[in-house]
């Protein structure tokens, strides 16, 4: 999927745009997926590491792997959990022997995914028979309001930009779309539901500060614009955003999937 190449800029960055979300949607990924203490626990597509930190509140930070192609977000991961074992490899291609773990989660990563269906097998096949496999991604077509706020944006300013907009090329976001891969990777029992998740701002510019810096597709959009056409991109974020002076928090939906290895 495009846009994979994209996280390979600062975790920082990452963590101040759409990594905001990061650990409410985890919180609500693990309550979906019924993680429990004394678990193992993968994480596959970390990134710098939401998902992993709060598997570690639940099952202990050594009960937690996880797995990132991106190096700069891997070893930003492996800094925030030193007692967590944490590997560069992608979903496709998983260095874990078969039924490795108790518990396999993914979070915002399958609509990354150069072959999902590969990743999701491989997601299943290290999965103990009777874990849980669980992953969600953005409703970028609707309750992401950040990300649909964005693309809106980008579409009244260059109509171009309707071919980029993750609402229209991302795989797997819509309701019940991850329910196909899982079947076919044959696990069982799937279901699917949706996680809400919510951020914080001081003011739109703190929102506003980390898109520039080119990380996810909306930011590497962002920072190939020319600077007059980045400037009407803010000013129409901003008005698509309809928020006020000071502080304001945000709504993002997240379809979720789970099935039960065998
Ligand atoms: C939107 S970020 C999500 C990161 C993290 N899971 C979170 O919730 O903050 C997408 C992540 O998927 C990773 N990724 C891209 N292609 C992947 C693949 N084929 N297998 C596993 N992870 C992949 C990226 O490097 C990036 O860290």
């Amino acid at each position: 999927m495009p846009g994979a190449e994209t996280f390979l800029a600062s975790a920082d960055a990452y963590d101040r745009h759409v990594g905001r979300y990061g650990a409410p949607l985890a919180r609500a990924l693990i309550g979906f997926a019924g993680v429990e203490p004394g678990m193992s626990a993968l994480d596959v597509g970390c990134g710098p590491g939401a998902l992993a930190r709060e598997l570690a509140g639940v099952v202990g930070e050594a009960g937690v792997t996880a797995v990132d192609p991106s190096p700069p977000f891997a070893r930003a991961c492996a800094a925030r959990l030193p007692r967590a074992r944490v590997l560069v490899a992608p979903a496709e291609e998983l260095p874990f022997a078969d039924g490795a773990f108790d518990t396999t989660l993914s979070q915002l990563v399958v609509n990354f995914m150069r072959d999902a269906r590969a990743g999701v097998r491989e997601m299943a096949r290290v999965t103990r028979p009777g874990g849980v496999v669980a992953s969600c991604v953005w409703d970028y077509a609707g309750g992401m309001t950040l990300l649909r706020a964005f693309w809106d944006a980008a579409r009244d300013v260059d109509p171009a930009a309707a071919a980029l907009d993750e609402g229209v090329v991302m795989p797997f976001c819509g309701e019940g779309e991850l329910e196909a891969p899982w079947r076919d990777a044959g696990l069982c029992e799937v279901r699917s539901g949706a996680l809400v998740a919510r951020a914080s701002y001081r003011d739109f510019e703190d929102l506003w500060a980390p898109v520039p810096a080119g990380v996810g597709p909306s930011g590497a959009y962002c920072a190939a614009l020319a600077e007059g056409r980045r400037a009407a991109l803010r000013d129409a974020f901003r008005r698509r955003l309809d928020v006020a002076d000071g502080p304001f928090e945000l709504r993002a939906r997240a379809w979720a999937v789970a099935g039960t290895a065998v």
